[in-house]
């Protein structure tokens, strides 16, 4: 049988190219330069809370060696960096921190002058502790402080960015922060879970207001993680666990960003844990402001059934009311050394659902990347299993193209191993190795492989 050549799959030009990382878990420098405590410094104190004890420091120290990482991603062609603001630094104590806010004016000029686009994401997970202090996201008020927070640094950075994300991932702030507990700041609440989902997605709409006033030029959206929901068989607790898993986890943030409103059944769902009394008149209208792009973080997908099947495991406190969901495993599918099932087909699903199910809008793969048990042999990693996850994915995003969606842009988690939150720094997703005891930066396999596919503008 004689195989047709499959065509090389090419993206089209203009199409960015970049990696990822978020501020509390590269920069380090916890101290510095007035920088307050997060809610992450706080939960990392925690005996026990994060693996390893890990703790912000040293992280990739990226705050005193930004100049080395911009000139890396310059060698490797990065076309653009995605990286989060600090809250605790730039507004301490409630206050503009000159020191704070210099450190991201230098970071977006070198990367500028690098040729490469700095791409600013405003909150990723690390809230000023104070702000917790008074209640964190379950409260109000800190939807305006947030707005207040990007009112300081929106103005100082403004079209220099060229794209803007409110929040990275407002579901695992809210769930896993919240609810679950198993990240910062470790409240096992599913009432808190429920309105600090309200509160981040109102602070989003308030936000969008001061990067329309302060950025108008610039490209102005917001980060959430899709994960594609499939029902075991078609039975009605199947289909029911799979509509509610896709309502907490997607719908309930795709549906009020960009439809105008929360969907009916999920906040139905979430009735009995305070929902209606979260959301007030007129806050739906905010949340919708409209965005330039969407930004999709895309790891794995869900198989879910409603009664216990052998091989399932409970969900748990993964989503709020949702006893009666269970996981069920794909035994075939490889594993990551997050335990995270490769599948790359899910991410054409992602896109596809925002794509069809609500409106053809720009997006950009903001987040998609796989831990491996990388080892650093005489001076290379060779993380063959990470190019395979690479390979896969940028076909299956390449598929979405094919499909008609809009896409933008993909952004490799992460450009530099870093803090994997409640994992610590054993869980490495870098393109570049760092040895976390002399901060040596090493590229691995992966990073020069996908070096090659952006200057190819193609895969081969
Ligand atoms: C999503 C988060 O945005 C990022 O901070 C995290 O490290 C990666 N996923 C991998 O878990």
């Amino acid at each position: 049988m004689s195989a047709e050549p499959l065509p090389v799959p090419a993206f089209p030009a203009g199409f960015v190219w970049g990696a990822a990382t978020a501020a509390f878990q590269v920069e380090g420098s916890t101290t510095a330069d007035g920088r307050e405590p997060s809610v992450w410094d706080a939960f990392a104190a925690r005996p026990g809370a994060v693996a390893g004890g890990d703790t912000g420091e040293p992280a990739a120290d990226h705050y005193r060696r930004s100049g080395e990482d911009v000139e890396l991603m310059r060698s490797l062609g990065l076309g653009a960096y995605r990286f989060s603001l600090s809250w605790p630094r730039i507004r301490p104590g409630g206050r503009p921190n000159e020191r704070g806010i210099g450190f991201y004016d230098r970071l977006v000029d070198r990367l500028l002058a690098a040729g490469i686009q700095p791409w600013a994401t405003l909150y990723h997970w690390d809230l000023p502790q104070a702000l917790e202090d008074l209640g964190g996201w379950t409260s109000r008020d800190t939807a305006f402080r947030f707005a207040e927070y990007a009112e300081t640094i929106v103005p100082r950075l403004g079209d220099r960015v060229a794209g803007w994300s409110t929040l990275n991932e407002p579901w695992c702030a809210a769930m896993l922060g919240y609810a679950k507990g198993i990240h910062a700041p470790g409240r096992t609440s599913p009432e808190a879970a429920v309105a600090a989902t309200h509160h981040l997605l109102l602070g989003h709409g308030l936000a969008m207001d001061v990067l329309r006033q302060h950025a108008p030029n610039a490209p102005s959206g917001v980060t959430l993680n899709l994960y594609p929901v499939t029902a075991f068989s078609d039975s009605a607790a199947d289909a029911d666990a799979a509509r509610r898993v896709d309502g907490q986890q997607n719908r309930l943030f795709l549906d009020p960003v960009l439809r105008g409103g929360y969907p009916d059944d999920v906040a139905a769902d979430l009735a009995p844990f305070g929902f209606d009394a979260v959301v007030r008149d007129g806050d739906t209208a905010v949340i919708a402001a409209p965005v330039d792009w969407l930004g999709v973080n895309y790891y794995r997908g869900y198989h879910v059934a409603g009664t216990p099947r052998p091989g399932s495991t409970p969900a748990g406190a993964e989503w709020i009311g949702a006893d009666e969901v269970h996981f069920l495993p794909d035994p075939a599918a490889p594993r990551t050394d997050s335990g995270w099932e490769v599948q790359p087909a899910g991410l054409t699903e992602s896109l596809l659902q925002v794509h069809r199910d609500y409106r053809p809008i720009p997006l950009y793969i903001t987040e998609n990347g796989a831990s491996y048990p990388d080892v650093l042999r005489d001076g290379a990693v060779a993380d063959a299993d990470r190019v395979t996850f690479l390979d896969a994915h940028l076909r299956a995003a390449h598929a979405a193209l094919a499909h008609g969606v809009d896409l933008r842009g993909y952004f490799y988690w992460s450009l530099l191993d870093n803090f994997e939150w409640a994992e610590g720094y054993a869980k490495r997703f870098g393109l570049v190795h760092v040895d976390y005891a002399t901060q040596r930066r090493t590229p691995k396999q992966s990073a020069h492989w996908y070096s090659g596919v952006i200057s190819r503008n193609a895969l081969s």
